[in-house]
């Protein structure tokens, strides 16, 4: 079921997710509504925060270039309670969020990544990555504290964007997209 995505600035992303504890039926049904929700956007990555569940759970679903971008279910990364193990090196991306939608910019993080992490049946994995994948972790995560790419930018970039979301916002609003 594709639920509603919460956009900037609503408080609730900012609050900070709690720990998983029961590996259920509960918690399944959220994986796929996230899943149908993170494709219905057209994104690549969500953390539960941004559908109102202040859990800390993430997708990942990397498009499949050969295949004009296909998203199957089977690819999606499930990542439930999430732990850093290792960062290093630096890296700089073109950032988007499904929360901020419409806008991209360059945002530096860590190149190399080592995650721990449980699937959807309390199994624990560990994985590394210095791609796209590393990149999407990190930002999802940070969604899991309460942060935004967007908090990542210089304060002049931030000034504009704050400018331009206000007038865009409010634009939304009139219902003359
Ligand atoms: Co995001």
């Amino acid at each position: 079921m594709v639920r509603e995505v919460l956009v900037y600035p609503d408080k609730r992303l900012k609050e900070k997710s709690a720990v998983v504890e029961h590996f259920n039926q509960e918690l399944h049904t959220l994986l796929d509504d996230m899943y149908d929700t993170m494709i219905a956007k057209k994104g690549v990555g969500l953390a539960a925060i941004q559908i109102g569940v202040p859990k800390r759970i993430l997708i990942i679903n990397i498009p499949i270039e050969e295949e004009d971008g296909a998203q199957p279910k089977e690819n999606t990364l499930e990542v439930i309670n999430p732990k850093f193990l290792e960062m290093r090196g630096k890296t700089k991306y073109q950032e988007g969020c499904l929360s901020v939608p419409g806008y991209y910019d360059d945002v530096v993080r860590y190149k190399y990544v080592k995650l721990e992490y449980f699937d959807r049946y309390g199994n624990k994995h560990i994985l590394e990555d210095d791609g796209f994948l590393a990149i999407a972790l990190q930002h999802e995560y940070d969604h899991l504290e309460g942060h935004l790419f967007i908090e990542k930018l210089s304060l002049l970039k931030r000034k504009k964007f704050e400018k331009e979301w206000k007038k865009k916002l409010a634009k939304l609003k009139k219902g003359n997209k």
